[in-house]
Parts: C-alpha cells; sequence; structure tokens
C-alpha cells in the first residue's frame, strides 16, 4: 500500500466529509515554489496554487524570513484588545493599494467567508436599508451571511436568509437572455436596473457584492462595461457596491485588484486567499463611515494574527517590487495563446476565457448545443493528476477546468504544465482514461 493510500484511509475513519471538495487521491508532505510533492515523494506542478493562495509559490523564502522573524518577536496578541503593531502597518499599505482617494479603514479576519459575513452584518447597520443584492453563480463563502449572497449550486442547496435577492452575472457562453455580446448591449443590466430592482427597491438596498471575475462560477470574465454600469446604478441609488477580491485580488487579474480594469473605486473590498501566501487571514477594506458603523460587531479572537499580517506585508512588497501584476498579465496571455490553439485541435473545447492568471477552459460534448461535459471534465482533471498536474474544475455544471498557477512560475515551467494538460484531453477523448477510479471523486 502506498503511503497516500495508506493515509487517505485513516483520513476517511478521522476527518469528516463536510470539510472537502476532492479531485484526485493526493496527500501532500512539502512543497517548494510551483511544484509539491506527495507522501510517497512524487512531484507535481501546482496549477491551482492551492485555489489560488499559494500565488507567490509555495514557501517563498522571503515569506518564510518574515513569518520566522515575526514568530521570534510575537506569535500572537489578539487584536480585539491588545492590537499589535504589524496589524496596523498591513491596514496602512492596504488603505494605500486599494482604490479610491475617500477615507478608508480595514478590518481582519481569517477567511473569504468571513470578509463577507462582516457584508452582510455590517451594511444593513450602516445605511438601514435591510437588503442585499448578489449575483447567480456567485461564491462568497460558506457562513450563514456569506452563502446568502452567494449564488453558487454549493451554497444556494441551504436555504439562506431571505434579505438577499439575486441577479444574472454576465456568463456570455450561456447568455440567460439568450442574447450575444455586444449586440445585446448587456440585456442582464439592463435587467437588473428596471426588473430586479422593482422588486428589491434601491431605497431598501444596503448593498451590491459583486465579483469581478466570477471564479468558482466558472471563470466568467463579464464585458468590460459590466462593473462601471453597476456602479454608476449603485452611485446614482446611494447603494454601496462591495467587491469581492478573495480570490482574484493580490495580482492574479494582471492588476493589483481586478477591480482596477474598470477604472472605479467600489465603497467597499473584501480579500483574502492570497493575501498571506498561505497563512489564514482576510480583510475588508471600504470607507472610513461603513467600518465605524457598529461598535465590536464583527470580531474574533484570533483576526489580524501577527503573523499572517507579517506574511501579507512580506507578500505585498513583492508583489510591488516584482511587478507581478504585470508579470501574470504576460503568462496569462501566454496560457491563453496557448490554450486558444488546443482549442482548434480538441472538440471537447468549447471556451477558453480568462484574465491575467486566472483561466478556465470550459469543456462540452458538442460545441453546437454547448452541453455541459461534466463527468469529462472530472477525467480530463484525474488524469492530469496522474500525469504530474494538478488542476480542479468549478463552474454551474461542474465543467470548467480552472487555472490558477503560481503567477512567479516560469514560462519553461507553464510550457511543461500545458503539454501535460494537452496530453490529459488527448486522453479523455480518445477515451483513455479509467472511469471507475473517476467516479469515486465526485468533485462538487
Ligand atoms: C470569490 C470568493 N469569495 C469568498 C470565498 C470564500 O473564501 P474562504 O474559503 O477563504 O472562506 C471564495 C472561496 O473560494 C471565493 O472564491
Amino acid at each position: 500500500m502506498s503511503r497516500v493510500s495508506e493515509y487517505l484511509s485513516r483520513e476517511e475513519k478521522s476527518i469528516g466529509k463536510t470539510i472537502g471538495i476532492r479531485f484526485y487521491p493526493i496527500v501532500i508532505d512539502r512543497a517548494e515554489g510551483s511544484n509539491v510533492y506527495d507522501v510517497d515523494g512524487r512531484e507535481y506542478i501546482d496549477f491551482s496554487s492551492q485555489w489560488a493562495v499559494t500565488s507567490l509559490g509555495h514557501n517563498n523564502p522571503e515569506i518564510v524570513d518574515a513569518v520566522k522573524k515575526q514568530i521570534e518577536k510575537l506569535v500572537f496578541s489578539s487584536h480585539t484588545s491588545f492590537p499589535n503593531a504589524v496589524c496596523i502597518e498591513l491596514a496602512e499599505k492596504l488603505i494605500e493599494v486599494s482604490p479610491g482617494s475617500f477615507e478608508k479603514k480595514a478590518w481582519f479576519g481569517l477567511s473569504g467567508s468571513d470578509a463577507n459575513e462582516f457584508i452582510y452584518k455590517i451594511m444593513p447597520i450602516y445605511s438601514g436599508r435591510r437588503r442585499l443584492l448578489g449575483f447567480q453563480g456567485s461564491y462568497h463563502g460558506q457562513t450563514m451571511g456569506a452563502l446568502s449572497l452567494s449564488g453558487h449550486k454549493a451554497l444556494t442547496r441551504f436555504i439562506g436568509f431571505p434579505n438577499t435577492v439575486k441577479a444574472p452575472y454576465p456568463y456570455c457562453y450561456r447568455c440567460p437572455f439568450k442574447q450575444s455580446y455586444p449586440e445585446c448591449g448587456l440585456l442582464c443590466i439592463d435587467f437588473l436596473e428596471n426588473n430586479v430592482l422593482e422588486n428589491a427597491p434601491a431605497e431598501d438596498l444596503a448593498a451590491v457584492i459583486v465579483e469581478p471575475i466570477q471564479s468558482d462560477g466558472g471563470v466568467i470574465v463579464p464585458p468590460p462595461e459590466f462593473i462601471p454600469r453597476l456602479h454608476k446604478i449603485c452611485r446614482d441609488r446611494g447603494i454601496s457596491l462591495v467587491v469581492d477580491e478573495v480570490k482574484v485580488g493580490f495580482g492574479r487579474s494582471g492588476k493589483f485588484f481586478a477591480v482596477e480594469h474598470s477604472n472605479i473605486a467600489p465603497d467597499v473590498l473584501t480579500m483574502a486567499k492570497p493575501m498571506a501566501s498561505g497563512f489564514p487571514l482576510s480583510a475588508v477594506v471600504g470607507r472610513a463611515e461603513i467600518m465605524d458603523a457598529a461598535l465590536a460587531a464583527h470580531l474574533f479572537t484570533s483576526s489580524a494574527h501577527p503573523v499572517s499580517c507579517a506574511a501579507s506585508l512580506a507578500t505585498i512588497n513583492i508583489i510591488l517590487r516584482d511587478k507581478i501584476p504585470e508579470k501574470a498579465a504576460r503568462t496569462g496571455e501566454y496560457i491563453l495563446k496557448r490554450l486558444n490553439e488546443l482549442y482548434e485541435e480538441h472538440p471537447l473545447i468549447g471556451d477558453v476565457r480568462g484574465k491575467g492568471m486566472i483561466v478556465g477552459v470550459e469543456l462540452v460534448k458538442d460545441r453546437e448545443s454547448r452541453e455541459p461535459a461534466s463527468f469529462e471534465t472530472a477525467c480530463l482533471v484525474y488524469r492530469a493528476y496522474e500525469l504530474g498536474l494538478l488542476i480542479t474544475y468549478v463552474g454551474t455544471y461542474s465543467n470548467v477546468v480552472e487555472i490558477t498557477p503560481p503567477l512567479t512560475i516560469s514560462i519553461e515551467e507553464t510550457d511543461k504544465a500545458l503539454d501535460i494538460f494537452e496530453k490529459a484531453l488527448d486522453d479523455v477523448e480518445k477515451d483513455r482514461v479509467d472511469k471507475e477510479k473517476v467516479k469515486k471523486f465526485a468533485g462538487w
């Protein structure tokens, strides 16, 4: 029995299923740069960055160094009552790098979910309005408020709170209005303005929360006018606009924050995943009056953990110093180019899309009907794993391969990973994947 199998059978007995989404059998032992190694010593290229967290590469030596220095100085103080210096320095830095010249303040938590929970709790208090609006397909987190704002099928299976409304997101490949962009003139945003707001009147709408690129919903990049038009609708009606940068912030999209592609400054930004290069940390940065709206209303004992904050400061310094967003834009272009070449040869690929280094490959049974090829997607991801490449899939129909490599990956490693991707795709199309093995991994 391999050590991976042995550990997985022990996991089966010791850890409940509520915690996992699994795509293949793996147990990770160590990692470095763009590579991870399982407990049997097998090497993989990590084209997932562990759900877009390890954006500066695994065990980045500069981050490790910053963390070691912080641990020697102060492992913990509870910011709730005993503020630490490093978290104040980080708040100032986040205010500096986030868009908007208005007065801003920060809040800190531990995960993307608790940052979006802040929105659910605080925006109604701040505005005196009860409703919140999110988008179909969106993923804002697993806690009750965050899931109530979400429209992803993994979260809509819970009833959630009834004071939330959902509008269609511009998923142009599968337009809910059966239109084509740009001829549609963005009918979805007209629908939001004329129909959704009719049923959820602006006078009672505290905030709209949106992902600038819908990630778990299927790596959907909205048309460029979408966010600016949404911003205008909100501004004209005194509704706060919240942008969820949990997955795509910190350089991945080709800008520090993905919303910067739209040249607008939202009232509030939520962030987490890559912000501390793997140490648990989340933040909300927004207009000072929103962040001060309620005293002691959303706090956790370990929020603003000094070690995570030190990792985050080091992360931001590297992103700015090494011009990581620009690098992500270039490598992302290269990945899209190579995947578009694969599109020409592989009919299983229905659509290739992305911005910077968040890229989606949507698989279909037939390009005409666009019937989702969900099981084939699970097979592709599994086969890639067998060949030494870690990728995952997302989307309403579980048929979009998500590619979120470390932003620091070299072109040589990128090519190696894409060669494996191509071979895995070929094996799926030629029916060379063991389907029985894949069936055990239901994914999501
Ligand atoms: C856009 C977005 N927001 C929020 C979350 C929730 O973050 P976490 O899993 O850290 O709670 C996720 C997680 O995938 C996400 O992609």
